[in-house]
C-alpha cells in the first residue's frame, strides 16, 4: 500500500482530533498501517518545551511535517491533527511530503463561535479573560487554507458523519484505493 498524509487544520475545539481518531480507526480497519500525530500528544514528546509564539508553532509544524514525510514514504497512512494556523508552515509541510506521497489538507472550518461555545478544555474562557496569551482565534491569528483538498464544518454534524465525508473524499481521490 502507498503512504499518504491527511493533515487536519483548524481552530482549537473545531473537532480535528475527534474526527481524525475515527478516520484513523477506519483506515486501520481497511488494513492500512496508520500513525496519528496529534498536536497535544506531539507537544508532550517531539515538541516538548515549545510554546505558542509564531516561531514555536512553526517549529512544531516543521517537525510534524518532517516526521509525516518519513513515515508516509515508508508506506503508512499518516494522520496529522494540529491547529497549524500559518499557511506558510502548512505549505512547508506539504513540500516535505509531496516528493514522496500525496498530501491531503482537511480544513476543519468550524467557526470560532461554535468552538468557543464547546470550549472542551475551558481554554476559550481563559483566553477571553486574558489568562492565556497568544490563543488562536482570540489573541493569535488563524490563517484559513486557501485551497484545501477537503473542507468540513462539524457544527451540528456527528463526528462519524464528518469522518465519513473525509473518507469518501479520500476514496474519490483514490488515495485509499
Ligand atoms: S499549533 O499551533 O502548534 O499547531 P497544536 O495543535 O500543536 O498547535 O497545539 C494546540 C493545543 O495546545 C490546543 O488544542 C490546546 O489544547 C493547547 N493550547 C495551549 N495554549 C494554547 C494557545 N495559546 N493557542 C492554542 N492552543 C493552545
Amino acid at each position: 500500500m502507498s503512504g499518504f498524509v491527511v493533515w487536519f487544520t483548524g481552530l482549537s475545539g473545531a473537532g480535528k482530533t475527534t474526527v481524525a481518531n475515527i478516520v484513523e480507526a477506519e483506515l486501520e480497519q481497511r488494513g492500512f498501517v496508520v500513525d496519528h500525530l496529534d498536536g497535544d500528544i506531539v507537544r508532550t514528546h517531539l515538541s516538548k518545551g515549545l510554546g505558542f509564539s509564531k516561531e514555536d508553532r512553526d517549529a512544531n509544524i516543521h517537525r510534524i511535517g518532517w516526521v509525516a514525510s518519513r513515515v508516509a514514504r515508508a508506506g503508512a497512512a499518516v494522520i496529522v491533527s494540529a491547529i497549524s494556523p500559518y499557511e506558510e508552515a502548512r505549505r512547508h509541510a506539504r513540500t516535505l511530503v509531496e516528493p514522496h506521497a500525496p498530501f491531503i489538507e482537511v480544513y476543519v472550518a468550524t467557526p470560532l463561535e461554535e468552538c468557543a461555545r464547546r470550549d472542551p478544555k475551558g481554554l476559550y474562557a481563559a483566553a477571553f479573560a486574558g489568562e492565556i496569551s497568544d490563543f488562536t482565534g482570540v489573541s493569535a491569528p488563524y490563517e484559513s487554507p486557501s485551497s484545501p483538498e477537503i473542507t468540513i464544518d462539524t457544527t451540528g454534524v456527528s463526528p462519524s458523519e464528518s469522518a465519513r465525508v473525509v473518507l469518501e473524499a479520500l476514496e474519490r481521490m483514490a488515495v485509499t484505493a
